[in-house]
């Protein structure tokens, strides 16, 4: 090993290819520096590479599932990993569970800052009388069959809402429509931001009610943005019926829980979209089809399913020795960015016992707080650094709560769309427009070769991947 250089005054990163003998000096800003640097940097001509063309390119960086890629320069939030701190536009989320509500906590994600009490009347009248949806939209949510998974009904709805607003779509209106940053765009924008918010929760008790056999609810008025959501789901006709108040408090702390996470895999899905200038009705349709995932949004589903199979705590050192021998998923643990306990996993397991006191336990919450304590003081897990993230107690509030588990998903994806709306009015907004979002691949196929008619092939020798063959029965 050599010495370590002596600390320089440049915010500079000095790299050599040491192929070429070529160096370059590359500026260092916000402790970052941009990929396109090493663009001038190139394998001699003729070298082993496979594709003559890629070498000519300039070096690649290469970075299979964005572990250390930055996108974006936000001003959102804010994750410290290492220590399991969280905060939205700088206030901790600790702070934010206890004093603030979704809908406050919202405009802060999106506008970047709490708003005053008259401007939170105005934000949240607005957000709750764009919550009606068209009343065609029963015949869209009843063409789905009653088994059909509620974020599948989820995803589609958001696209079918984006086909009714074509005051809402770049492709008719404009390519800048967003973009320009003018009091008509920022208006225009504003009003898609308040009916997908103020619709998310109408969609999604559409897609409950519609597999329960229900009829549809209108959304009243005069009910906190939960308190509505519950009511679409749950009322059936009953004189004044309000839904608990300690649920409807409970599923508004969990709601501001979810309402962002800088660029999880899902944000980054809508910023990918919306970077093409789709209109923002069909990057949010893709951001909830990328939640879905048991890795991301639809883990807490599969906590429970998790749970169910264990049974009971007497199953659990088994089930703990199966995902040392990676047979099985400990779902709800690990996270790509925080090394410790997710801090917002406290929050929920506060909220779960409050919970508890209407509903009564859970009959998996004994398996799952003996799941917790084995793997916590398990070496597999102390040395990978895994801890319970924000789904392993969330599922456990939600079936006390008696919504379906396939549900699950569709309860982090409703108040996701808040952070979503807030990274895509940031990227619409940031200063020198917006790039489309094109990454570049690291070429390892066949080069160049003649086409042979199918008359004079032979079945190539090796590996060859074939396609399966399948009956014809649907
Ligand atoms: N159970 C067992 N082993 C795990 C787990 C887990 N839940 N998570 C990570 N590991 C292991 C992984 O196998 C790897 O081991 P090794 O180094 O020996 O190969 C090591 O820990 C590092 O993990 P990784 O896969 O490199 O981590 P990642 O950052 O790529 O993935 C994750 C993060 C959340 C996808 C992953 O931890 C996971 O699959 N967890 C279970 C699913 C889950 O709970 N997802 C919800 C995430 S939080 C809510 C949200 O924002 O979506």
């Amino acid at each position: 090993m050599g010495k370590p250089l002596p600390a320089s005054s440049h915010n500079t990163l000095t790299v050599r290819d040491n192929r070429t003998g070529k160096s370059i000096e590359i500026a260092i800003e916000d402790n970052s520096i941009p990929a396109t640097s090493f663009k001038t940097l190139s394998a001699p001509r003729g070298k082993e590479d496979r594709e003559e063309n890629e070498t000519e390119k300039g070096l690649r960086v290469s970075d299979k599932g964005f572990l250390n890629t930055a996108v974006m320069r936000s001003r959102i939030t804010y994750i410290d990993g290492e220590a399991g701190v969280l905060r939205y536009r700088g206030y901790p989320i600790e702070q934010l569970a206890l004093h603030s509500s979704h809908l406050e906590t919202a405009y802060l994600l999106i506008y970047g800052c709490l708003p005053t009490s008259s401007q939170l009347k105005i934000w949240e009248s607005e957000v709750m009388h764009h919550s009606v949806v068209h009343a065609d939209a029963e015949q869209f949510f009843r063409s789905f069959r009653y088994d059909a998974h509620p974020m599948a009904i989820l995803t589609s709805a958001f696209a079918y809402l984006g086909s009714y607003y074509s005051e809402a779509n770049p492709s008719l209106q404009g390519q800048a429509l967003y973009t320009k940053g003018t009091p008509d765009s920022l208006a225009v924008m504003d009003k898609q931001i308040y009916r997908l918010i103020g619709k998310a929760t109408t969609l999604a008790a559409m897609a409950y009610r519609v597999r329960q056999g229900r009829s549809f609810v209108t959304p009243p008025t005069g009910l906190s943005y939960t308190g509505s959501f519950l009511y679409q789901m749950d009322h059936l006709g009953e004189e004044n019926y309000k839904p608990n108040p300690v649920l409807e408090k409970a599923l508004d702390v969990l709601f501001l829980l979810h309402a962002d996470h800088e660029l999880n895999a899902s944000a980054t899905t809508v910023l990918q979209t919306g970077s093409s200038l789709v209109d923002p009705y069909s990057a949010i349709a893709a951001g909830c089809a990328s939640l879905y995932g048991p890795l991301h949004g639809g883990a807490n589903e599969a906590v429970i399913r998790m749970l169910i199979s264990i049974g009971s705590p007497a199953n659990v050192p088994a089930f703990i020795e199966a995902v040392k021998k990676r047979e099985k998923v400990l779902s709800g643990f690990g996270h790509r960015v925080y090394k410790t306990s997710d801090p917002r996993s406290f929050i929920v397991r506060r909220t779960a016992d409050e919970v508890f006191q209407v509903t009564g336990k859970d009959e998996l919450l004994e398996t799952a707080m003996a799941l917790h304590e084995a793997a916590m003081k398990d070496e597999y897990f102390i040395k990978r650094r895994l801890a319970p993230n924000v789904d392993f107690w969330s599922g456990l509030i939600y079936r006390a709560m008696g919504f379906p588990l396939d549900f699950f998903p569709v309860l982090f994806a409703v108040p996701r769309v808040v952070g979503w709306l807030a990274h895509w009015r940031q990227m619409m907004l940031q200063p020198g427009g917006v790039k489309i979002w094109r990454p570049r691949q690291i070429y390892v196929g066949e080069s160049s070769r003649e086409y042979v008619p199918v008359e004079k092939r032979v079945a190539e020798q090796g590996p060859k991947e074939t396609p399966s063959q399948i009956s014809h029965s649907g």
